[in-house]
Order: C-alpha cells, then sequence, then structure tokens
C-alpha cells in the first residue's frame, strides 16, 4: 500500500517584516541578512494569532483544494514546537475547530525543523500498514514567540506560517510519500534548542556545519535506497534555512541550481512549516507540476534530520 497527494494547502499571516523592518529593532543590516542567509522578509503572526489558528487556515485550504470535508480525513498529523497550549495536541484542536465528528485520531510531532519529515514518515507507515485512507500532514509555527530580541544573530532568521497536505491511500508505491528517513543525535541539543522561558538559543556556524553535510547525506541516503539519482529527480526542497545552506547541499549532491526551490527569501526559517509552505508555494506559482518527483530534505534542532521522496 502506497499514497497520492490529493490536496494542499497554505496560510501566511498578513504582517510582512522586512530586513528593513528589522533594522529598526535590532543591530542588523539588510545587507548583513542577505549576504549571509539569503533571507529578505518574513510574515509575523498578529499577537492574538494562535498555531492552531493558522493551521486551520492551512487545512481548509487543503480540504477544498481536494474537494473533501474535514470528516473524509481519518488522521492528522501536525508538526509543530510552537503550541500556545501544553496539550491537547494541535491536531485534536485544528480537528474540533473545522468541527469533525468522525473522531479521528489526531497528534502532534515535534522534530523542530525535521518536523514535517518526521510527521510525513509517520503517515507513510500507516499507509504502508494500510491502517489508514486520508491522512492530512500538517506543518504550523509561530516562530516569533520565540525571538530573543537581544540576540540579533538568532532573531532575524524566523518568520512564522502554516501549511498542509492531505494523502490518500493508493495501490501503487511510487506516487505520494514513496520513501522516508528521520534520524536524531540528542547528544548534540545544546546547538540548537529553545529555553523554558521561549528563548531560541543557537550555535549558528557549529549548526550550519552540521546541516551543509546532514542535509544532502539524509538525500542520498534516500536516493540509493529508491535506486535514482540527481537526473531522475525533478525538484529538490530543502528546509529553508539558509541559502547558502541550500546551494551548498545542492552542489554536494550534484544537483543544477534550477532544480532547487528556494523560499527563504519570502519565508525565512519557519521551522516545522518551512517544507510544506515551500510545496505549496511551488503549486501555488506552477513552479512544481503535479507528477513530478520531489526530494524533499531536512534538518534542525535535536538534532535531527531526515528526508522524504515524494511524487506529487
Ligand atoms: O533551521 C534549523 C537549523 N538552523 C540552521 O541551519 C542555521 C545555521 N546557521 C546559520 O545559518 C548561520 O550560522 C547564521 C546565519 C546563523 C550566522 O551566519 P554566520 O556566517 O555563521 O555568522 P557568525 O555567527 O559567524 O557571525 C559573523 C559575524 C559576527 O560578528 P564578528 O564577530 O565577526 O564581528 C556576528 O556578531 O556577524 C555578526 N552577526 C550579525 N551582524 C549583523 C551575527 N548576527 C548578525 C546580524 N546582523 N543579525
Amino acid at each position: 500500500m502506497g499514497s497520492r497527494l490529493i490536496g494542499y494547502g497554505s496560510y501566511l499571516p498578513e504582517r510582512v517584516v522586512t530586513n528593513f523592518d528589522l533594522e529598526k529593532m535590532v543591530d542588523t543590516s539588510d545587507e548583513w541578512i542577505v549576504q549571509r542567509t539569503g533571507m529578505r522578509e518574513r510574515h509575523f503572526a498578529r499577537d492574538d494569532e494562535t498555531v492552531v489558528d493558522m493551521a486551520v487556515h492551512a487545512a481548509r485550504r487543503a480540504l477544498d483544494n481536494a474537494k473533501i470535508t474535514i470528516n473524509d480525513i481519518d488522521m492528522v498529523i501536525v508538526a509543530t514546537t510552537s503550541a500556545e497550549l501544553d496539550f491537547p495536541s494541535v491536531g485534536v484542536q485544528v480537528l474540533g475547530r473545522l468541527n469533525a465528528t468522525n473522531n479521528a485520531p489526531a497528534f502532534d510531532v515535534r522534530g523542530a525543523c525535521t518536523g514535517y519529515i518526521y510527521a510525513l514518515h509517520c503517515a507513510r507507515a500507516f499507509f504502508s500498514a494500510g491502517m489508514h485512507k486520508r491522512i492530512m500532514v500538517i506543518g504550523a509555527e509561530k516562530m516569533s514567540r520565540f525571538i530573543d530580541w537581544n540576540d540579533r544573530s538568532t532573531a532575524v532568521l524566523f518568520g512564522d506560517g502554516a501549511g498542509a497536505l492531505i494523502f490518500e491511500h493508493s495501490t501503487s508505491s511510487y506516487s505520494g510519500i514513496i520513501d522516508t528517513v528521520v534520524m536524531s543525535d540528542g547528544r548534540e541539543m545544546d546547538m540548537l534548542y529553545g529555553t523554558p522561558d521561549h528563548r531560541i538559543m543557537m550555535n549558528g556556524p557549529e549548526t550550519y556545519k552540521k546541516a551543509v553535510t546532514l542535509m544532502p547525506d539524509a538525500a542520498s541516503y534516500i536516493m540509493e535506497h529508491a535506486g535514482i539519482t540527481a537526473d531522475n529527480v525533478d525538484w529538490i526542497v530543502p528546509h529553508q534555512a539558509n541559502i547558502r545552506i541550500i546551494q551548498s547541499g545542492a552542489q554536494r549532491l550534484g544537483f543544477p541550481l534550477e532544480k532547487i526551490l528556494v523560499t527563504v527569501d519570502k519565508h525565512a526559517n519557519t521551522s516545522g512549516a518551512s517544507g510544506v509552505l515551500a510545496l505549496a508555494y511551488a503549486f501555488d506559482n506552477n513552479i512544481i507540476k503535479h507528477g513530478q518527483l520531489v526530494l524533499y530534505p531536512a534538518f534542525g534542532s535535536g538534532l535531527t534530520w531526515g528526508a522524504a521522496l515524494i511524487r506529487v
């Protein structure tokens, strides 16, 4: 049993914060941010706008896109690390807000920036086992909650948003979520973590060094496992943390830059929402077309890393 992608949706908060806006908030410059990260703007949620609000918008759009209703979904998996409430899960709250009456299960995964790959890994397992028919995978984050405005090295990097993908079971193992790999190394947690008082702590240069090897490693593993090469892949959609990490990874894998989807300039780093938002952006703008093969690597706090291979 496999799966196929039947719908997608995304939501970005209305407020756009440019690098020039950030210049007024921290000791930084548009030039530094563009050169070091490739970021130009990001979206920040309103104070009263929650992770659940953003996830609900994305989920509604995905349901409309798939032309189904919430009761057609029999599992929701949400990748998030920034939910306002410790419990219940964002997934259950999304089902409640959409008035689901079919008692479908929902849960959140906390894989930080690799969260959406962890969520896809779970979805693939449930489809392989033949246990669920339609699974909605959501990535939703309000990273602006965690920004420490006294730390310019992290304050400029993050943004908010949500994306949703709906997969349906299929007898083909060559469509939908074809393969996934997820890994972690908890010994490296000091490199990047959230403090109890909700501040991001990151050793940027050390995290960078890990990201430029572990993301391509996960991508290579998936290609080898699937018996394909870079030539067979139509698009690589990496976690959008930094343009230099994206370009260095592409080079290591032998991918031409034209095959790399970049949204870090528009969304900045939206952590567990990053790849889902990027894919939705690519569909909305007719960049990635249905039927194409997408390689989806990610990396983040934990350390966690992994990749998915999806025929969209
Ligand atoms: O999504 C989860 C995974 N996260 C990542 O993958 C992020 C990985 N790390 C990075 O992307 C990069 O390390 C950063 C973008 C965070 C930083 O870039 P960098 O080239 O590693 O800079 P750095 O930390 O080595 O700092 C270089 C200089 C320092 O000044 P001095 O000591 O050379 O005078 C910093 O103080 O840049 C300074 N700096 C800034 N200057 C202007 C740091 N942040 C800023 C800033 N504006 N916002």
